[in-house]
């Protein structure tokens, strides 16, 4: 205990740098021009698993990015912890946004952040969170006091779907076995309000096409004579949602769970401040579902988002034209007990229903993932409670995050474990925006936590059995 703080202590510095190194990597999973650095990060990931002492380590190629695999037997009697996570980022656009490079990582102080923050994309989400696994498990061994059998899974597909991956654990049931996968790539409510996450909410993504007439047309010629299919999908998405907030896709709630009574208390006894809230994200007023709160709203209740919207002509100055075609990306978080593939149909049913006569329009789904709920009576919940608790000195509060990792069901259902949500960014910490960032207090309060996890799943299991 004492030998493995004071390691920490120790090799702060070295653990930052290293971080800092591999945040300098543009490991952008999307963008086919960067498959050479996400190949490199692939590889420095490794390298770091070797370097702590894993054995085994490989990087295993797939027809996407590569995952990243490394494991540690240290006593078959001891359960197995699978650590998940990824080191593929978003996109870092748009550039010009961002106070310092996306990929030159600096520390500032912020108002959350008052002993600093790493600036950077993939800081939080999530090279921060999975690396302080990789220190954690450097120092338990350093120290000897490494009490479970890890197993490494690090993909770099997450940010586009994790399509490759679970044809992978299909296939590698046996080398994935495990009592748990334990991933940090969620958020806690704030520095001083440690959080579980209980609940992922699952996604439905899908891209339309509306076509107007069979070419761009002079808008002065034609205006107002022909539809413009901009226009008409404006007003479709516009009815997506009724005045309450809801929305209008006939059956869509259908499947959706009802949450007890009990459990909306739970979830909204959680510290929340309205003010500050909006003031962060400079809004005056907040948008949603009627009758939810907020935490109600990302936690527990499906959305429909517009994720973009294209068309006819966007670049300097004017050009008037009346287009031929309109685009828009739109995506559907859903709750337990919704499917991907059933939202996907009522989606497309009613897109093309509500289609007017003069446009035509064509519907795919792009990608989707089934929502998770973590059951809070077992074991593994029992130590990961105690782990934080120890490291925060105040139990951790369960909450459902708005977020999805598509991958986690498949845990479940392919691997027979369930899945501990331990994150350690925070909501503001802009994932996914301009100006990413991980606070110095979280990466280095997750690698304090994490020896905690280990050692208290070990003792409870033992003396479960
Ligand atoms: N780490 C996030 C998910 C997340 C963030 C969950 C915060 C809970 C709280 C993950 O990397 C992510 O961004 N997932 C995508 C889904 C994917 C299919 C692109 C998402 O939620 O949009
Ligand atoms: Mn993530
Ligand atoms: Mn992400």
């Amino acid at each position: 205990m004492k030998e493995l703080q004071t390691y920490l202590e120790t090799h702060r510095e070295r653990f930052l740098n290293e971080l800092l190194d591999l945040l300098r990597i543009p490991s952008i999973s999307a963008d086919p021009q960067y498959a050479a650095d996400v190949r490199r990060m692939a590889e420095a990931t490794a390298e770091h698993l070797r370097q702590a002492g894993a054995d085994t380590v490989s990087v295993i190629p797939t027809d996407g990015h590569p995952i990243v695999y490394g494991e540690k037997q240290v006593n078959p009697a001891a359960p197995t912890v699978l650590v998940y996570g990824h080191y593929d980022v978003q996109p870092p656009d748009p550039l010009d946004l961002w106070d310092s490079p996306p990929f030159e990582p600096v520390v500032k102080k912020t108002d959350l952040h008052p002993e600093g923050a790493i600036f950077a994309r993939g800081a939080c989400d999530d090279k921060g969170q999975f690396f302080m696994h990789v220190k954690a498990f450097e120092a338990m061994l350093r120290t000897h006091t490494l009490p479970c059998n890890v197993k490494f899974m690090i993909e770099g597909e997450e940010e586009v779907g994790s399509k490759h991956l679970e044809a992978f654990c299909q296939q590698n049931h046996d080398l994935l076995a495990c009592d748990v996968v334990l991933i940090s790539d969620t958020s806690i409510i704030d520095n001083e309000t440690p959080s579980l996450t209980v609940g992922l909410r699952g996604l439905a993504y899908m891209e339309v096409e509306v076509t107007g007439p069979n070419r761009d047309l002079h808008s002065g010629v034609y205006g107002g004579a022909v539809a413009n299919p901009i226009n008409v999908l404006c007003q479709m998405i516009a009815s997506l949602h009724d005045k309450k907030g809801r929305i209008t896709i006939k059956d869509f709630y259908e499947d959706v769970e009802k949450v007890s009574r009990k459990e909306r208390k739970r979830l909204n006894a959680a510290p929340y401040d309205e003010k500050a809230y909006k003031k962060d994200l400079g809004v005056e007023a907040l948008w949603g579902e009627k009758g939810y709160t907020t935490f109600e709203r990302t936690g527990i209740r499906p959305t429909l988002d517009v994720n973009g919207i294209w068309g006819g002509y966007t670049g300097e100055g004017a050009k008037t034209v009346l287009p031929s075609k309109a685009y828009a990306k739109i995506s559907m978080r859903l709750v337990p007990n919704q499917k991907p593939e059933k939202i996907e149909r009522l989606f497309q049913q009613h897109f093309e229903k509500i289609a007017p006569p003069y446009v035509q329009v064509k519907v795919k789904a792009l990608h989707g993932g089934l929502p998770v709920v973590v059951p809070t009576d077992s074991v593994e919940y029992r130590a990961a409670e105690k782990a934080m608790e120890l490291a925060f000195g105040k139990k951790p509060i369960p909450q459902r995050g708005g977020g999805s990792i598509p991958i986690v069901a498949m845990f479940q259902q392919v691997l027979g474990a369930h899945s501990i949500l331990m994150g350690f960014g925070l909501d503001a910490d802009n994932i996914h925006s301009p100006n990413e960032h991980y606070g110095l207090f979280n990466f280095y309060k997750g690698i304090e936590t994490i020896p905690h996890f280990h050692r208290l799943y070990a003792e409870m299991k033992a003396a479960r059995s």
